[in-house]
């Protein structure tokens, strides 16, 4: 395909010259593909040139960063594998590269140009949800200053917080919430996500909606209500108490809890189930329970006898089984990581959109705690109550 190679070129020598604005690649081969696109940009990292690519998946962004060798092998394969439409915007024009279903490639050349981007920062502000324009719920919680600057010690967390609203906010694209919708948060700790939920779905979007977070201990519920106070945000209150005692007035419409501990996955996911909430978001945490419970068959125990490894497979089991419940009781459900492990090792997400019952996913479940020897998973009993 001498199109693809002139094209592949013409990357190199932008990427080699430092004239690239920007690459977007589009139009996926397969309908069915999780990856819609990518849009890349100049970034320098550590002196270096480099191309930051982020992949636009249907329920979250992915950002990775290439040398230009990587960047160019990488596009190369993307475009043989994935991808049927590529346009480059450099100093020399707009490339517009398109393959055909049948394989073949054409390339235009436009004179068109792009602005040239305002920074190679690494740290781009711009793609994220929520700027760090001053924000005085995140100098109340010790996340920016008293100036309204992100600290450099809550750098990490307004990341994670970003990442969060981002891949809600994919969410909800695909799922709009109803007008005054609920939100509840389960096991809220000291707010980071609620406030930042609210404020982006309230203030950034225009969005009517109440958020509630519910947390078993008291003093950090009565800072969060003052801060919400101090903050004018009226639609956002917390509740001190048990996740599993929570019965809300108007029901749930979506339901988060984020590293809610051990079995307070369950009791979340399971009140949301009760609830009939329309979108369910847990990134679970420790999975102690069912590693616990486990009494695997004997050609498995080779496999378990270290600590590390019955570990992982305790979080894998314990999430398939959550997973294939709320597929029993009619959820679509995704589960992924969704933010580098760099940023917490916790990062296994678990969404579940309104979908039909799946009639399997009772049989796979018995399957998966016979194989292991696990007579119980707790949500599983919460469901059955
Ligand atoms: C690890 S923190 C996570 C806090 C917050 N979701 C976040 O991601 O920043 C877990 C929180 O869940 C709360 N929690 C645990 N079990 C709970 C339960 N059964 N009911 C209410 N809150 C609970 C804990 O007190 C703790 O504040």
């Amino acid at each position: 395909m001498e199109a693809l190679a002139t094209f592949l070129q013409h990357l190199s020598t932008a990427l080699a010259a430092q004239q690239l604005r920007k690459l977007t690649l589009s139009k996926p081969s397969s309908k069915q593909s999780d990856w819609l696109n990518l849009y890349a940009r100049p970034v320098e990292i550590k002196g270096q040139y480099n191309l930051s690519c982020t992949f636009r998946y249907r329920t979250r962004d992915e950002v990775k960063n290439y040398d230009e060798k990587a960047a160019v092998e990488q596009v190369s394969a993307w475009l043989d594998t994935h991808f049927r439409q590529a346009d480059l915007f450099t100093d020399e024009g707009h490339f517009s590269l398109m393959i055909s279903k049948k394989g073949k490639a054409t390339l235009k050349h436009k004179q068109e140009t792009v602005k040239k981007p305002d920074s190679l920062s690494h740290d781009h502000q711009k793609n994220r949800p929520l700027s760090d324009r001053p924000r005085p719920y995140l100098t109340a919680l010790g996340i920016a200053g008293a100036d309204g600057n992100i600290l450099k010690q809550g750098r990490r967390k307004f990341r994670q917080i970003n990442k969060y609203i981002e891949l809600i906010s994919h969410l909800l694209e695909n799922q709009p919430l109803s007008d005054n919708a609920h939100i509840v948060d389960m096991g809220s700790g000291k707010g980071y996500l609620t406030f930042a939920l609210y404020d982006y779905l309230v203030n950034e979007k225009g969005i009517a909606v109440r958020v509630t977070g519910v947390e078993l201990r008291p003093e950090l519920v009565d800072k969060c209500n003052a801060i919400a106070k101090g903050s004018a945000f009226s639609g956002l209150q917390f509740i001190a108490g048990d996740i599993h005692q929570y019965r809300p007035e108007g029901g749930i419409d979506m339901l988060i809890a984020l590293h809610a501990c051990d079995t307070a996955t369950d009791e979340a996911i399971a009140r949301g189930i009760v609830a009939e909430a329309d979108l369910i978001v847990v990134a679970p945490c420790c999975h102690k329970q069912v590693r616990k419970a486990m009494q695997p068959r004997s050609e498995l125990k080779p496999m378990l006898q270290h600590g590390i490894l019955l570990e992982r497979q305790a979080e894998m089991l314990t999430d398939s089984i959550r997973s294939l419940l709320l597929e029993r009781e009619g959820y679509q459900t995704k589960v992924f990581e969704f933010i580098g492990t760099e940023h917490t090792p916790k990062n296994v997400m678990i969404t579940a959109t309104k979908n039909q019952a799946s009639e399997t996913a009772q049989q796979e479940i018995d399957q998966l705690k016979q194989l292991f020897g696990v007579q119980r998973h707790h949500l599983e009993d919460l469901l059955a109550d």
